[in-house]
């Protein structure tokens, strides 16, 4: 094949392609076997809405696209590479790569301003501290932030911690974004704004987001959603195997 037929194929291909995917946990002597058989593809440029009752699953099929954790069998691949069969040192290099986090609660580091806590996944890069302040400063400005950058979480609402966490997702530039409940604890105002701005995200920079939510005007925003059910997909695309 040419290099711009290679090309094509890539770029035609699924961000993401899920097979036979099984989840199971040791609970003492007990097995929990929380996801049986989840087949899913997630094509470039999508935003997903992943909704579902409570234990249904959610949480443990985000972390597992995430790279978070390893499936107990089945594959994930991501832009063709098996993330499945990597180990615990490989994947946590593959998702500082590749993944931006939000979750509920913002998981910001108190003591830090928002500037800091934006700079923190480019510690791990070889970025001098001059290109760290300045893409910290560029994110945080995408956000609606920039007047706040020196400011600590306790200093900003709910709603603005939420954006410094989305600042510090994007500041590295992933492949795609896994949100876990964003806007669980904001009052209604808040979440619409952070719900935008993964729109805009997702609309103008092209971001791909997977987000987990159980709010059905949340998902509103996405492109698209999809429903776990004690652990399977309910009514999802039957995908080629
Ligand atoms: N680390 C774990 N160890 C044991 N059981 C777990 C663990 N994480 C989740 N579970 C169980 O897996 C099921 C699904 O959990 P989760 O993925 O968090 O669901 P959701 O996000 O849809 O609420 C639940 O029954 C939960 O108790
Ligand atoms: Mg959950």
């Amino acid at each position: 094949m040419t290099d711009a037929g290679a090309q094509a194929v890539q770029a035609a291909a699924p961000l993401v392609t899920i097979r036979g995917l099984h989840k199971a946990y040791r609970r003492g002597p007990e097995t929990v076997d929380v996801l049986h058989g989840i087949d899913l593809d997630i094509p470039r440029g999508d935003f997903v809405a992943l909704m579902g009752p409570s234990g249904s699953g959610k949480t443990t099929l985000l972390n597992l696209i995430g790279g978070l954790d390893s499936p107990t069998s089945g594959e994930i691949a991501i832009e063709g590479e098996r993330i499945d069969r990597m180990s615990a040192g490989q994947l946590s290099n593959w998702r500082s790569r590749h993944v931006g986090f939000v979750f509920q609660f913002y998981n910001l580091m108190p003591m830090l301003t928002a500037q800091k806590n934006v700079e923190l996944p480019l510690l791990l890069t070889s970025l001098s501290a001059a290109e760290r302040r300045r893409r910290a400063q560029i994110a945080l400005t995408l956000v609606g932030l920039a007047e706040r950058r020196a400011h600590k979480p306790n200093e900003l609402s709910g709603g603005q911690q939420q954006r410094v966490a989305i600042a510090r997702a994007i500041v590295s530039d992933p492949t795609f974004l896994i949100c876990d409940e964003p806007t669980g604890d904001l009052d209604r105002q808040s979440a619409e704004e952070i719900l935008g701005l993964l729109q805009e995200l997702n609309r103008d920079y092209g971001k791909t987001i997977v987000m987990v939510t159980h709010d059905p005007r949340a998902a509103e925003y996405a492109t698209r959603t999809i429903h776990l059910d004690k652990g399977e997909l309910v009514d999802a695309p039957a995908v080629p195997h």
